[in-house]
């Protein structure tokens, strides 16, 4: 079973980093349009440098997706660009198949002048990119531009010759009529339906959505690969089908993506959420389907969007009942309950062992949960908390070296007036 086409996982992305920040819809895109008719003008690269370069481009700004970085991002100029670059830049090289050329987005707001002082092969490109990014930002907020107004920063900001490949590229493309007519997004379609990739790169690119996402809140960085190995350690328990298991695991993977548009401030509530707060949480769902529905396989998406719903009619949103209710989906509604009461949330710790088999038998007992995946929940417990763990360990560490690298590199950005190298 073929879980996402190559062109449907560039897609999904796309569509679900569309739905972050109203203030930033579609700025990924532009940019990443931008720069590849500077690239295709320029004529110097190869079928695969322009995809990884595009690529990472839509992913820019992949670090400012927590949401206090988005004001900094779209001034023109701004005091603390270089947060977001950074956390951008690790998050590609840790979570991404774009590892090799991450280094991109690190120097992706360093201006000409400070390029020079610093060792990366990407250096023409990071600095396309920044005129890119900064050419967006004033049709952003003036809806047309006059290129001019960049002349003033040349051998400044930016090079001579990056000003005038897109002077030349605009003259040849009409590359700003084509953003403000949103012709773009039909060739930036077209480029990216020749996109090839293995199905390793397509989960590693599953794998950075899903992180991008949980990441955006401290209380929520584990949830996600939690609950997609608490479900495939009980439904190899359970002996779901090879096809089910599959299904099982990229549902579990697929569903909380949603959350990419639920507030910090929800997710983060240190309380009880009010009605109305809640009912946004709960848009999650709803959220999920609207962006999956186009992509994924049906069976993997009933998985995902049926994770709230109870046996009993009780859940959310649909109100479906054990008659609908399928094994995987049932496995999966325990799973993401387990992975939030032994994780540890804005409004309350850990819950430990007992407690959260207390609050799953309770539960069972009402007739929400499944008895069947229940029983073997019961039994294996230590078990599959004992594999999650070790499943998960590598990406908490991965997560914690991440902060850790951040300091260093931000440190050094201040300190040695750009002139750092990364890691
Ligand atoms: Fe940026
Ligand atoms: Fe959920
Ligand atoms: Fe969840």
């Amino acid at each position: 079973m073929n879980i996402l086409t190559d062109k449907n996982v560039i897609n999904l992305i796309r569509k679900s980093l569309n739905l972050i920040d109203k203030r930033l819809i579609h700025h990924g895109e532009r940019v990443c349009y931008i720069l590849y008719k500077m690239l295709q003008y320029k004529g110097d690269y190869s079928k695969n440098e322009l995809f990884s370069f595009v690529i990472t481009a839509l992913f820019h700004d992949i670090g400012a997706y927590k949401n206090e970085e988005i004001d900094n991002m779209i001034q023109f100029e701004t005091s603390d660009v270089y947060g977001h670059s950074i956390y951008g830049y690790l998050f590609l090289k840790e979570f991404s198949p774009l590892k090799d050329v991450s280094e991109i987005v690190l120097y992706h707001h360093l201006d000409y002048s400070k390029l020079s002082l610093v060792d990366t092969p990407y250096k023409v490109i990071a600095e396309y990119l920044h005129l890119a990014d900064r050419i967006d930002i004033s049709l952003i907020n003036a809806e047309t531009i006059n290129v001019s107004r960049f002349n003033k920063y040349e051998n400044e900001k930016f090079s001579k010759e990056s000003l005038q490949i897109f002077c030349e590229a605009q003259e040849t493309y009409e590359i700003i009529q084509n953003i403000n007519n949103n012709n773009y997004l039909k060739e930036l379609d077209q480029f990216f339906e020749q996109a090839t990739f293995t199905s390793e790169e397509i989960d590693q690119f599953l794998y950075m959505l899903i992180c991008s996402i949980d990441f955006r809140s401290e209380f929520t960085v584990m949830h996600t690969i939690t609950t997609v190995s608490v479900a495939d350690e009980i439904g190899k328990r359970l002996k779901l089908s090879e096809k089910e298991l599959k299904s099982l695991h990229y549902g579990a993977l697929l569903h909380d993506i949603g959350k990419i548009t639920t507030p910090i401030r929800i997710l983060e509530a240190p309380r009880k959420l009010t009605d109305p707060e809640m009912r946004v949480m709960r848009n999650h769902v709803e959220m999920s389907e609207y962006i999956l529905k186009d992509y994924i396989d049906s069976e993997i998406l009933e998985i995902a969007i049926r994770h709230h719903e109870r046996l009993d009619g009780s859940g959310y949103p649909k109100g479906l009942d054990k008659t609908n209710l399928t094994i995987p989906q049932r496995i999966l509604a325990i799973a993401d309950m387990i992975s939030a009461l032994c994780g540890k949330r804005s409004y309350k710790d850990e819950f430990e062992r007992n407690k959260v088999l207390d609050i799953l038998i309770r539960d069972t007992n009402a007739g929400k949960l499944c008895n069947i995946v229940m029983e073997c929940v019961i039994h294996y417990y230590d078990e599959i908390m004992n594999d999650m763990y070790h499943q998960t360990i590598n990406q908490l560490n991965a997560y914690k070296g991440l902060k850790e690298q951040y300091k260093t590199i931000h440190n050094r950005f201040l300190e040695s007036n750009f002139s750092l190298s990364s890691e």
